[in-house]
């Protein structure tokens, strides 16, 4: 591959939006574990475009990853639960989100509120609804799952009590390998235990007193990243044997430049204004190699990112096998 096109030579409008909207999560050439929590709706300029300016943000997948939502939770009811006292928090998360992308997105979407009855519009479904505050009849499908049919974002629920973080609820259709189902009703540091280095280092411990000193109407946002193969979105522990075996063939695959992605998960944490429960929403971007490579800085960062990631973090992702072949792509 040429090497001679600096981002400067580059003309960014010709570049698709998915490009241009990527939330790239790499400032240097290798990675590390950190907390890196900053707020929410902070704009982020990269070198094509920008990312993170809105709570809740739609693109061009919005309608056919809802879709995808809905089958797996016909498939597999686990994916959402909700233990009962928690049955406030999924109504302060609607009152929260409905409104916030109201003011984000006027052209498509209205939420008027008289009392406890609400107007929601959403002109990207075609849908216009009534509902009622606090009555959980009042929409068809239940609260949550209704407010996972407006959003791509998985969405978690915690409840603090006893100085501990509680995975209480949630809706989770689009694990990276892990399930929702095996982790509701955990402590945050059990639901970490499988991540490598939280022994020895601080910085899962020092999210969790993050979370617990946050304020009712605080929203912060962090990024993680991993990488997949094809644009699967659902890779949970459930469905592991449809998406694992891919993760030994991609490397010999050439078509691996347009199969592999890299998925960037940009988590908001949210606490509740009125319920004080700490909401996690966890939105998924996945950008195939041939599109990071369009931007040469980018695939240099990627490239230098895999090679150097120390092997217990590739294990635990679970690209070491194929992080190799990726990298000599990326670098050549
Ligand atoms: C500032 C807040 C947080 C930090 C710094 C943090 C950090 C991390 C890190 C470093 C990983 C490993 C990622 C990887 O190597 O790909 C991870 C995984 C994970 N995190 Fe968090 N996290 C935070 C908040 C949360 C919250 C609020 C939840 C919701 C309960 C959560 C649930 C998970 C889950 C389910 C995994 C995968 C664990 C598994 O493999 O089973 N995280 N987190």
């Amino acid at each position: 591959m040429s090497t001679t096109i600096t981002d400067k030579d580059l003309d960014t409008d010709v570049l698709p939006e998915r490009i241009r909207r990527f939330p790239f999560p790499f400032s240097g050439d290798s990675y590390r574990y950190s907390a890196n929590v900053e707020p929410a709706r902070k704009t982020v300029e990269t070198e094509v475009g920008s990312w993170g300016s809105f709570l809740i943000d739609t693109d061009e997948h919005y309608l056919p990853d809802l879709q995808e939502r809905d089958q797996v939770l016909e498939k597999d009811p686990t994916r959402t639960q909700v233990l009962p006292h928690m049955r406030l928090a999924v109504w302060d998360a609607i009152t929260t989100l409905l409104p916030a992308m109201a003011e984000e997105h006027p052209r498509t979407m209205s939420y008027h509120r008289n009392g406890n009855t609400c107007r929601w519009g959403n002109t990207l479904q075609n849908l216009e609804l009534e509902f009622t505050i606090g009555d959980d009849d009042s929409l068809p499908m239940g609260p949550l799952r209704f407010l996972g049919s407006q959003i791509q974002d998985d969405i978690v629920f915690l409840d603090a009590r006893e100085d501990t973080l509680w995975l209480d609820a949630g809706l989770v259709t689009f694990a990276a390998d892990w399930s929702f189902g095996f982790d509701v009703g955990m402590k945050f540091m059990e639901v970490h235990t499988p991540v490598p280095r939280v022994q020895t280092e601080p910085v899962i411990n020092r999210a969790h007193q993050f979370l617990l000193r946050l304020q009712p109407g605080g929203q912060f946002r962090r990024t993680n990243w991993t990488m997949t193969v094809d644009r699967r979105l659902d890779t949970s522990t459930e469905t592991y044997p449809d998406w694992a075996p891919d993760r030994g063939t991609i490397a010999a695959d050439p078509d691996l430049p347009n199969r592999l992605h890299l998925r960037v998960e940009v988590q908001h944490m949210l606490c509740l204004p009125h319920t004080g429960a700490v909401l996690f929403l966890i939105r998924s971007y996945l950008l195939p190699l041939s599109d990071i490579a369009q931007v040469p800085v980018w695939r240099e960062r990627l490239g230098h990112v895999l090679a150097e990631l120390p092997e217990d973090m590739a294990e635990y992702k679970g690209i070491s096998r194929y992080r190799k072949a990726a990298s000599t792509w990326l670098l050549a």
